[in-house]
C-alpha cells in the first residue's frame, strides 16, 4: 500500500513538506479516540521479542529513532506501529528554528538521506506538555544543547533538559553526535564526555534514579577515540549506548545530492553501524546495552545487529522508504529468524554472533 500509493505521492513533494505532512497526519490519527490503542492491539509483537531492560519491559526490541518525532508530536500513533520503543527529540532547553531550508535531501538510488536540520525543534517546555499524551511503549527523550551555547556551557542545556522533562520521559539520550551543530562532536572525547555525562547522570540520580541514560556516538571517530569514549562511559556507569548517529563519510553513493551538506543516514551506514556496534560490546565485554541504529531495512539487519550486541535496534530512514508497515513486517522477520537459528527468545541472541565460546 505505502510503496504503491502514499510514497509516489510523498516523493513528489519537497523532502521536509512529505516530513511535515506525514508528521501532522500521525499526529492527528492518534486523537481519534481508541484508533492508536486499536493499531497497537493488532500490532503486538510476539512475547518472545519482549525484553525487561532498565526494569522496564520493551515488548519488541525495535524502536524509532531520534529525529523524526522532534517534538514529541505524535506519540500515541508512533508507538503503536509495533515498536517496542521510541526516541523523540532532539530537543534543546530554547526553541530554535534549525539550519536554512533546503536542508532534508532523498538519494533514493542509495536508499539514503542526507539532513542538515540543525536541532530544528520547539524547546523542552512543550515537548514536556506534548508527552502527557497517551503512550503505548516507553519513550525516551533524545536531549541536546542549543546552537549558541558555547561548548562550555553545554552540560547546563544538558541538565536543564532533565529537569524539564524527567518526570514524563522513560529515559534520555544524551546527543553529542549531530554534525550539525558546530562544534557539537569535540564532547564525545572521553574527557570531555566523561564530565558531560556526569553531571547529566547526576541530575538524573537525584531527580528520578531509575530513569535511563545513554549516549549517542558517531560513527565518524577514529577507532582509538571511540574506544577511549566506549571505555569512559562504561566506567562511568552509564545505561547504555546509541550506535550510531548519521556520517558525514559519502563512500560510495551514486545520487547526485551526495555532495550536499550534513549527515548521511540509510543504506549506506548499515554495515559500518553493525561493525560500532561489535566493537562496542566488545569493549564493554557485553555488559552495557547498546542501541544498534544505521541503515535497518529488513528483519535481516535488525538481526545482524542484534548478533553483533545490540539488545536494541532503532530505525528512520527506512521508514521513509518503506512505510508505517515496516515495524510489524521486521517483528514478524526476527520472529522467523530466531526460530530458525534456535533461539527462543530474543536476548539470547544479542551478541551471539561475536561471543567467544
Ligand atoms: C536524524 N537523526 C537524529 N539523531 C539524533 O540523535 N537527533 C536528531 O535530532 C536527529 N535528527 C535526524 C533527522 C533526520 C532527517 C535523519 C534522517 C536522522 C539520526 C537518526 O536518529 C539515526 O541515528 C540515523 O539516521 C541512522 O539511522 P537510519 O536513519 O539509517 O535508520
Amino acid at each position: 500500500m505505502y510503496s504503491r500509493f502514499a510514497r509516489p505521492l510523498l516523493f513528489r513533494l519537497d523532502a521536509e513538506q512529505a516530513h511535515h505532512l506525514t508528521l501532522r497526519g500521525a499526529a492527528l490519527a492518534g486523537q481519534i479516540p481508541g484508533l492508536s490503542t486499536w493499531v497497537a492491539g493488532q500490532l503486538r509483537p510476539s512475547p518472545a521479542l519482549s525484553q525487561t531492560l532498565w526494569g522496564r519491559a520493551y515488548a519488541s526490541p525495535l524502536g524509532l529513532a531520534a529525529g523524526l518525532d522532534k517534538n514529541a508530536e505524535a506519540v500515541p500513533l508512533f508507538t503503536a506501529l509495533g515498536f517496542g520503543f521510541a526516541e523523540v527529540g532532539t530537543v534543546t532547553p530554547r526553541p530554535q528554528p534549525g539550519n536554512p531550508v533546503p536542508r532534508l535531501f532523498r538519494l533514493p538510488e542509495d536508499r539514503a538521506l542526507i539532513n542538515r536540520m540543525g536541532f530544528n525543534n520547539l524547546g523542552s517546555g512543550q515537548m514536556a506538555r506534548h508527552l502527557r499524551q497517551r503512550r503505548h511503549t516507553p519513550v525516551w527523550v533524545n536531549i541536546g544543547k542549543n546552537k549558541d551555547t558555547p561548548n562550555d556551557q553545554a552540560a547546563r542545556d544538558y541538565v536543564d533538559g532533565v529537569r524539564a522533562l524527567f518526570r514524563v520521559a522513560d529515559g534520555f539520550v544524551v546527543n553529542v553526535s549531530s554534525p550539525n551543530t558546530p562544534g557539537l562532536r569535540s564532547l564525545q572525547a572521553a574527557g570531555e564526555l566523561t564530565e558531560l555525562v556526569g553531571e547529566v547522570l547526576s541530575e538524573v540520580r537525584a531527580l528520578r534514579p531509575a530513569l535511563p541514560v545513554l549516549v549517542k556516538l558517531s560513527p565518524d571517530m577514529a577507532a582509538e577515540a571511540f574506544a577511549a569514549s566506549v571505555e569512559a562511559m562504561a566506567a562511568l556507569g552509564v545505561s547504555g549506548l546509541v550506535v550510531s548517529n548519521t556520517t558525514l563519510s559519502r563512500d560510495g553513493l551514486k545520487n547526485a545530492r551526495r555532495s550536499e551538506t550534513g549527515g548521511l543516514s540509510g543504506r549506506p551506514l548499515t554495515g559500518r553501524s553493525t561493525v560500532l556496534i561489535a566493537e562496542a560490546y566488545r569493549l564493554s565485554a557485553g555488559k552495557l546495552p547498546i542501541v544498534g541504529v544505521g541503515g535497518v531495512f529488513s528483519a535481516h539487519d535488525a538481526y545482524a545487529k542484534i548478533l553483533a550486541g545490540a539488545s536494541l535496534v532503532e530505525v528512520y530512514t527506512s521508514l521513509v522508504y518503506e512505510g508505517p508497515g515496516l515495524p510489524g513486517r521486521i517483528n514478524a522477520g526476527l520472529l522467523a529468524l530466531l526460530r530458525r537459528d534456535g533461539f527462543g527468545h530474543v536476548s539470547e541472541a544479542v551478541g551471539a554472533g561475536v561471543r567467544t565460546p
